[in-house]
């Protein structure tokens, strides 16, 4: 059997992407309807209102009286917050376990999709892109792609590593060279089994910028930028965080202001706290 074959096989090992987040992402992409379309979707889910309501009770937000319900957790931490929280508990499953071939202990790449996932909205918001749980949740997602690939990185990382080093290959160029996929592609096919919308499948599969179209795409752009900070931070990097190309060119195009960046990362870092303790907390 070829390696993609391989790897094809594999995917349906990974934890299938859960329903929830999907009816988010249908809701969120439809000009139609609201946010509060996507409280509904949280209100009717029995394990994501308990756990939602044991955070809001937790230490770490100290409120003044017991949450009860959706609306009120709503009321007090915001929607946004509730959203945001919820997608990443339902795209965690499959980020938590190690990735020897990329160089991960256990929960170093969930940290690494958590924190590009939060740099992203930010960015989002400053950029006023249209669809921020979408940019947020392909953020989150868009290294789907190593889960698979790492055994095969792993049995063939000298080669990768001669690549990298001798003949000055980037991380993912010497992926498909060696494997005859890099993680991107993977991650499109895997979205795209997953029938996800074709801005997420074209997201995931350029998010470190194989199509030149993607340069100039807002919301692959800001998703790019996320994980550029998330490495340049050495939050979650691994072996192929300091193996990309930087494009500067992407830089340019989305002309964030050097305040603004700081931040952007000033505030990432107190909300990647805040989404540990929650986590911890229930
Ligand atoms: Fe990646």
């Amino acid at each position: 059997m070829s390696a993609v074959k391989e790897l094809l096989a594999n995917i349906k090992e990974l934890k299938p992407f859960s329903q929830v987040a999907s009816q988010i992402l249908t809701v969120s992409e439809d000009p139609d309807r609201s946010m509060n379309d996507i409280a509904e979707i949280i209100v009717y889910d029995p394990s994501i209102t308990s756990t939602l309501i044991k955070r809001c009770n937790s230490a770490y937000y100290s409120l003044p009286r017991q949450v009860e319900s959706v609306q009120e957790a709503i009321t007090y931490i915001g929607l946004d917050e509730v959203v945001s929280l919820v997608l990443i508990d339902q795209c965690s499953g499959n980020f938590v376990k190690k990735q020897d071939g990329y160089g991960l202990y256990e929960g170093e790449l969930w940290k690494h999709s958590v924190f590009s996932a939060i740099v992203a909205k930010k960015l989002a918001k400053i950029k006023k892109a249209e669809n921020i749980n979408l940019i947020f949740t392909a953020a989150m997602i868009k290294d789907i792609g190593k889960i698979i690939l790492d055994r095969f990185v792993s049995d063939r990382y000298k080669k990768i590593n001669y690549l990298i080093n001798e003949k000055k290959y980037s991380f993912m160029e010497a992926e498909k060279k060696i494997i005859g996929v890099n993680h991107a592609e993977l991650g499109a096919l895997i979205a795209k089994m997953w029938n996800f919308s074709s801005k997420m499948i074209f997201i995931i599969g350029n998010h470190h910028m194989s199509d030149e179209k993607a340069k100039t795409d807002l919301d692959t752009a800001i998703v790019y930028m996320g994980d550029i900070i998330c490495n340049t931070m050495g939050i979650g990097c691994g072996v192929d965080g300091m193996s990309c190309r930087f494009h500067n060119d992407v830089m340019e195009f989305l002309d964030i202001t050097p305040d603004d960046f700081q931040i952007v990362i000033a505030e990432s870092y107190q909300e990647m706290e805040k989404v540990e303790a929650l986590i911890k907390a229930v």
